[in-house]
């Protein structure tokens, strides 16, 4: 599913059922303590991520979290991890096809109560008003809960720094399957570009929400 959201270049596995994959010594001491869920989704979450750098011709290794618990790929990928009830997934691709890949999974059900007030800016609650009025059948604030995740996964591993959820504001296109998020605090330059934006897609279907960012490689 998350797969059909992705460019061509990115590899991604993705799953409704937990896999009892084998663990690296160094990610079986991280969950070790772990209760039964985090385990398992930790345990899946790894099985897609090796999944998917098979898919792009690496052979297994740990991915370890770094010190802000985004993940760690081999030299010269990116990637992003996600996992909820029923449903994970995980994308990479290399460095010279992209810089950045984010990616989120989310129920098809409406958030619980307070969560939307406590991540959406004005104009976005504005957005899924609007959007609730006038498209049956997605659970728009969870759309963009998800998509604000996501841009946050996409951001984090280019400017190694926190984006709050009023950091950015994220615009849901509910026709041709597209979100766009404008970053509202001034933006760090990264490799000579300044990181203002970012565009992504989004999906809706058996029963969850996914939305993906897959920032392309920069051109010389
Ligand atoms: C990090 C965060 C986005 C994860 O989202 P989530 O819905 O809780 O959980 P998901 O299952 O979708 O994703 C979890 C995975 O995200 C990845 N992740 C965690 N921290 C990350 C970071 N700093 N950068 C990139 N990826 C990260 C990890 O791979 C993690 O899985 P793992 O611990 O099993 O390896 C969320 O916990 C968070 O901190 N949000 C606040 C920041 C934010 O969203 N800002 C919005 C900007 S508009």
């Amino acid at each position: 599913m998350i797969g059909d959201i992705l460019p061509d270049g990115v590899a991604a596995f993705d799953t409704f059922a937990d896999h009892e994959a084998q663990l690296f010594p160094e990610e079986e001491a991280l969950v070790a303590k772990a209760v039964d869920k985090r385990r398992r989704e930790f345990t899946t979450g790894r099985h897609c991520a090796r999944t998917a750098l098979g898919l792009l011709g690496y052979p297994p290794a740990p991915v370890l979290p770094g010190p802000s618990r985004e993940p760690t790929w081999p030299a010269g990928v990116v990637g992003s991890i996600t996992h909820c009830k029923g449903y994970r997934a995980a994308a990479v691709g290399r460095t010279s096809a992209v810089r950045s890949i984010g990616i989120d999974a989310e129920p098809d059900a409406p958030t619980p109560p307070g969560v939307l007030d406590a991540v959406a800016l004005p104009a976005e609650l504005a957005m899924v008003e609007e959007l609730r009025a006038r498209h049956d059948g997605v659970s728009w604030d969870r759309l963009l809960f998800s998509a604000k995740e996501t841009v946050y996964k996409a951001w984090f591993p280019l400017a190694r720094a926190w984006l709050g959820f009023e950091d950015a504001e994220v615009t849901v296109h509910p026709d041709d399957g597209t979100f766009t998020a404008r970053v509202l605090i001034d933006p760090p330059v990264v490799d000579g570009v300044p990181l203002d934006g970012f565009t992504g897609r989004w999906l809706a279907r058996e029963g969850f929400v996914v939305t993906a960012i897959a920032v392309p490689a920069l051109t010389t």
